[in-house]
């Protein structure tokens, strides 16, 4: 963290500020003051918001008195969904490589999880459907996917998402969609287009939850806020349960946070356009490189390179960053199948990009060359 002239691209945010009009809204409700405590599933006036912003964006209806509880943070959402399903000594389906705070949300609760590698099929990602029925044990209650995925990019296809819900069906699990990047995705009809969310072909009876937050779409990882929908008696257990932990996120960024909702859609669609012309750069940039294959990225802001001959991820984002100053995130940190790939997070300014793929590019051609040696 203290080495001088790093191109930071490890890092699982944007460098974008959050926009001014969710700062002003924020100042406005402590002014109006809203700086007293709030109900524990938040605001009435944020559920309302929520449940209109699903119609609108994804075509789902909810219930916001049963069905939507806000939270402080999606870390906050995946944490207290994860104790409201498991028990001690429960397992966990994970499908990786995924955000390593998925399984350590469900060691927290003294259960194990289950990590279910995605396999790279010619440049797509593809659910192992056999490896789940295989890893299924009298103890697993829970699977857990991310959809557009931090890190590889990867999002469910329709079909996929199908067969995720008819295999919680018959094995009785709840399914944890974690759905934060579902509004930066770039295979729908209109850039702005969110990622088809789980909850489009769920049943208010199913075991259904969706953890989600403000702070990739809305540039507010600082402000910590989030939601989660589920079905009514995981709504409930959580909303108790959060009295405990965080009783409820804070009132004015609540307030913040209903603007955001209902006039975030200019600045997003801005940012889209820049986040997919540096993922169009980074692809072809990486493409061109020796021994790089990229799998095609649908949503959120990372790509997921696997290098070829790589064995120790680790290793090789210590020597680039010694040698070259690029910081990556090694793909053994995601979980089983994150091993020989790197993570590259590409919201940053174009010219760091530039200056890193050239690195990265420097950096390869010289340890191909050693290796062509030796
Ligand atoms: C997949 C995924 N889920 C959830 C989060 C949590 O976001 P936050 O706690 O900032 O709302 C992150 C943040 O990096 C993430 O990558």
């Amino acid at each position: 963290m203290k080495m001088e002239g790093v191109l930071k691209l490890y890092f699982g945010e944007s460098n974008i500020p959050t926009p001014e009009y969710i700062k002003r809204a924020a100042l406005k409700a402590l002014n109006d003051g809203y700086t007293f405590y709030t109900e524990n599933a938040g605001l009435p006036g944020l559920r309302q918001d929520l449940a209109s912003y699903y119609l609108r964006i994804q075509g789902v209806e909810l219930d916001p008195q049963s069905e939507i509880v806000v939270t402080g943070s999606g870390v906050q959402a995946l944490n207290v969904a994860i104790r409201c399903v498991l028990n001690p000594g429960d397992e966990a389906l994970v499908l990786t490589p995924s955000w390593p705070n998925h399984a350590a949300n469900v060691r927290m609760d003294n259960a194990t999880p289950v990590d279910i590698p995605l396999l790279l099929r010619g440049d797509r990602y593809a659910i192992d459907f056999d490896a789940l029925e295989a890893a299924m044990t009298p103890r697993t209650r829970l699977l857990l996917y991310t959809s557009p995925s931090n890190p590889l990019g990867w999002a469910a296809t329709d079909e996929e998402q199908e067969r995720l819900l008819g295999f919680a069906r018959r094995h009785d699990l709840w399914l944890l969609a974690d759905e934060v990047y579902d509004r930066l995705y770039y295979r729908g009809l209109r850039l702005g287009d969110p990622a088809p969310s789980i909850l489009r072909k769920a049943d208010r009876d199913d075991a259904v939850i969706v953890a989600q937050s403000f702070s990739k779409t809305y540039c507010m990882t600082g402000w910590r806020v989030g939601w989660l929908i589920g079905r009514r008696d995981m709504a409930e257990k959580a909303t108790e349960l959060n009295e405990f932990i965080i009783s409820h996120a804070p009132s004015f960024i609540q307030r913040a946070a209903q603007t955001a909702l209902g006039e975030g859609e200019a600045e997003l669609g801005k940012m889209l356009v820049r986040l997919k012309e540096n993922r169009d750069f980074c692809l072809a940039a990486l493409r061109r490189m020796p021994g790089v294959t990229v799998p095609s990225p649908d949503g959120a802001f990372y790509l997921f390179p696997r290098i070829e001959g790589l064995r120790d991820s680790f290793a090789f984002c210590r020597k680039l960053l010694e040698e070259s100053r690029v910081g990556l995130a090694p793909g053994a940190a995601f979980g089983a199948g994150g091993e020989g790939s790197v993570r590259i997070c590409y919201a940053a300014e174009r010219k760091i990009l530039e200056q890193a793929m050239e690195r990265i590019e420097r950096f390869l051609e010289k340890s191909w060359m050693a290796n062509a040696q030796t």
